[in-house]
């Protein structure tokens, strides 16, 4: 039996008094990639940020457990302790931090514990290997100067040395050029295990030709009005949003909702 993970039921949230999502349902199992599509401003972002405790999403109703515990009360520092991850549409640079550094320090953070310089230093090469990526680039300081590529790089580097039990990846679809989508991809595909389980938040449907994922989402107004298999992800390269849009748009308070306040 598929260990649940993530459920969320009736989930709403409000941004500075703005209603965004509007009553969301999602389980998520170990071992799932769940992919998350929807348009510009359908509130995927809001999802991702509500489900790590930023203080600026508020929860307004419905509830969110994790491995069968209620999370809405946590603090983010908590969540991540717990077990939860969540890679940044735009990550922030911090200059004068190197990777090893910032990597070292999140890994004590979220484990709350020391961790060894040898053990450290081998969980590192070990992922630095299974990502292919050059030790040199643990060197760097953190998000300075880097590429698009790069910096979804950091993202994937610190996911594995992280080794977290739910990922929540929150990709833009603007500015990504195939070199980091593909990175992505496949780091994410690198790092799944069946302990792992992935919401992917995307756009942009080029991603999904580098990761698989079992389930396809379409959020729109706050709300997912469409779930499917990788074909549903495939019909959308297709046709675009408006089909599903417009089979959801028969029933239309719900279609306006977002749109209230
Ligand atoms: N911090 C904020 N302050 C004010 N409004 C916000 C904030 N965050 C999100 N919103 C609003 O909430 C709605 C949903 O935004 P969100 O960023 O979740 O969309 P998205 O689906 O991630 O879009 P994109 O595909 O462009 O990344 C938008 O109308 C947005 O303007
Ligand atoms: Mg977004």
């Amino acid at each position: 039996m598929a260990e649940e993970l993530l459920k969320i039921r009736g989930l709403t949230v409000a941004v500075e008094g703005k209603q965004i999502l509007n009553g969301l349902d999602l389980t998520v199992n170990r071992g799932e990639v769940h992919a998350i599509m929807g348009p510009n401003g359908s509130g995927k972002s809001t999802l991702a940020n509500a489900l790590m405790g930023h203080p600026r999403y508020q929860v307004t109703g419905g509830d969110v457990k994790f491995k069968g515990e209620e999370i809405l009360g946590l603090t983010p520092d908590v969540r991540a302790q717990k077990g939860m991850f969540l890679a940044f549409q735009y990550p922030t640079s911090i200059p004068g931090v190197t990777m090893v550094n910032f990597l070292r320090q999140a890994m004590k953070a979220v484990r709350q514990e020391d961790v060894p310089v040898r053990e450290f230093r081998e969980k590192l090469l070990a992922t630095l290997k299974l990502l292919k990526i050059d030790e040199d680039f643990a060197r760097r300081y953190v998000n300075e100067g880097f590429s698009g590529g790069e910096k979804k790089r950091a993202e994937v580097l610190q996911l594995g040395i992280l080794d977290p039990d739910l990922a929540i990846m929150d990709e833009t679809d603007s500015g990504l050029d195939i070199d980091a989508l593909r990175t992505v991809a496949e780091g994410v595909n690198a790092l799944t295990t069946p302990k792992l389980g992935v919401v992917l938040i995307t756009h942009y449907q080029r991603l999904l030709n580098y990761i698989k994922p079992q389930f396809v989402h379409i959020l729109y107004k706050g709300r997912i009005i469409e779930s499917g298999g990788p074909e549903l992800a495939l019909q959308l390269e297709a046709e675009g949003y408006d089909p599903v849009i417009a089979k959801y748009g028969g029933t239309p308070e719900l279609a306006v909702a977002g749109e209230k306040a």
